[in-house]
């Protein structure tokens, strides 16, 4: 028997071969993810009896392409309607017989369910489903996480999620194990006391990585109050996965970010400068992709990088508008935003894509919803620079408006608001110019001498800067 998915106490997610005993070994390796290429899988899901036919259709593609980054070959599919899931084995019983026929004559090794099962739901599963390894969505995402995260930080948040996930989870490997061993599914004598001290183990590595991750986020916060030094406005980018992000970051700032079509190529966030056509420098950072139903799990731990998305005084919600479901996926995303209890930040739509012909026609009708969207393509740069306008006055408020009148003798004065502020409005007088500018509050100071902001009044008749 091919025992079951998820994460289990050989160390295997999907698809790590067949069980052994562990003989001792640690909790690294119940929780190291041994994906290997080549596991079949057949797909199930269980939409609830509202969803429309192309919407289930669509969530089990995303599942194929979450199963296809894990390394796995889709081998084939079902969907059973519910109205509720049946808490002993999530689907009907009779229905799972039928798939199990059906993956069995498919040549499946795998069977990966779109939604989050319990441990008990796991256990029955497996035994209708004999030869093959159970995963559920959430394990799958969560190995994927594990082999994208890239940084230290990033790795200790995908290890704290597994561990929350495996946690509450554990008698249902050390089920198998006494199964495995001839038993009668129950775990008694040295099975129980080797779960009592995995169970403690596990909460004990819980704690530290948890106390390690608030390390990680003082640190965020001095570098945060170091950027609000300098007064840089933050700009996140935010999307489901896919969406172009990292493309769009590396069009607008050069930054060499991993970007692949493959989903959830970034998982660390990326700060980069970019300097604007406003004359304004803005900091903008990547984040993780979004999906639905991302692990809750996951979005905790994924806290001090999400921070960047609360902190953040703009948000840039990056859409593939060429996707047959970027209305969805912009839902998907939104709901992530309010559960980090960023719902009310300003946003700017950037409408990705649009070199294609779908994405364009969307896009168009996409803009109309929204207060703020821009359409573009961070392949090709189109809408680039309209983006890079709309950036610079979503961001205005960060700066103050002075109105300035400086003598000519004093030209630096004038080519420094120049070179620290957004100047609109500038007219030369036979003594001084009259200068209006949006200017960061730090530099302030240095034009207070010229202000003259209350004879707004006199301001000459002239030119409107560009
Ligand atoms: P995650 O890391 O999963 O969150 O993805 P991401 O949002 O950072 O997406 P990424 O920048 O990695 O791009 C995903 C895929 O879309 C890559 O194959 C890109 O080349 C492609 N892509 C990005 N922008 C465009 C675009 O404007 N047009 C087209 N045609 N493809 C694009």
């Amino acid at each position: 028997m091919v025992p079951s998915g998820g994460l289990r106490p050989d160390g295997g997610s999907l698809g790590s071969g067949p069980n052994t005993h562990r003989n001792g070994c640690g909790l690294k390796a119940l929780i190291e993810t041994g994906l290997r290429t080549g596991r079949k899988a057949f797909l199930i899901a269980a939409p609830r009896k509202d969803v429309t036919e192309a919407a289930a259709q669509e969530s089990l593609d995303e599942l194929g392409e979450l199963a296809e980054t894990a390394g796995a070959q889709v081998v084939g599919r079902g969907i059973q309607r519910l109205a509720e899931p049946h808490p002993a084995t999530f689907i009907g019983r009779g229905k799972a017989a039928d798939f199990a026929a059906q993956a069995a004559e498919a040549g499946a090794d795998t069977v990966v369910f779109d939604d989050e099962l319990s441990g008990a739901q796991a256990r029955n599963l497996e035994e209708i489903f004999p030869d093959c390894t159970v995963v559920d969505r959430t394990a799958l995402i969560l190995a994927i996480f594990a082999q994208r995260a890239r940084t230290r930080e990033g790795q200790l948040q995908v290890e704290l999620a597994r561990l929350q996930y495996l946690l509450p989870r554990l008698t249902r490997f050390w089920t198998h194990l006494s199964r495995q061993r001839g038993g009668l599914g129950a775990i008694g004598g040295e099975g129980e006391s080797q779960l009592e001290a995995d169970r403690r183990k596990t909460q004990e590595r819980i704690e530290r990585i948890e106390a390690d991750l608030e390390v990680v986020r003082r640190q965020r916060a001095t570098q945060r109050e170091g950027r609000q030094r300098h007064a840089w406005p933050l700009a996140s980018l935010v999307g489901y996965t896919n969406a172009g992000k990292s493309t769009l970051l590396n069009r607008l700032t050069g930054a060499g970010v991993v970007a692949a079509d493959q989903l959830f190529a970034t998982l660390d966030p990326t700060t980069r400068r970019l300097h604007l056509p406003s004359n304004q420098d803005v900091l903008l950072s990547d984040t993780v992709g979004f999906i639905r139903k991302l692990p809750h799990g996951l979005v905790e731990a994924f806290k001090a990088t999400l921070e960047e998305v609360v902190n953040a005084d703009l948000l840039l919600h990056v859409v593939d508008a060429s996707h047959p479901l970027a209305s969805e996926q912009v839902r998907a995303v939104d709901a992530v935003l309010a559960e980090i209890g960023a719902a009310d930040k300003p946003v700017l739509m950037v409408l990705n894509k649009i070199d294609r012909a779908a994405g364009r026609s969307a896009a168009e009708a996409l803009v109309g919803d929204r207060a703020h969207g821009v359409g573009v393509s961070a392949r090709t740069g189109e809408g680039i620079e309209t983006l890079l306008s709309h950036l610079g006055t979503m961001l205005r408020p960060v700066r103050e408006r002075v109105v300035l009148e400086i003598p000519h003798r004093e030209s630096r004065t004038a080519a420094r608001v120049h070179a620290v502020g957004q100047v609109t409005r500038e007219t030369f007088g036979p003594d001084s110019v009259w200068i209006e500018a949006w200017v960061p509050p730090h530099h302030l100071a240095e034009f207070q001498a010229y202000d003259a902001l209350a004879r707004m009044a006199e301001f000459p008749v002239g030119e409107v800067a560009p």
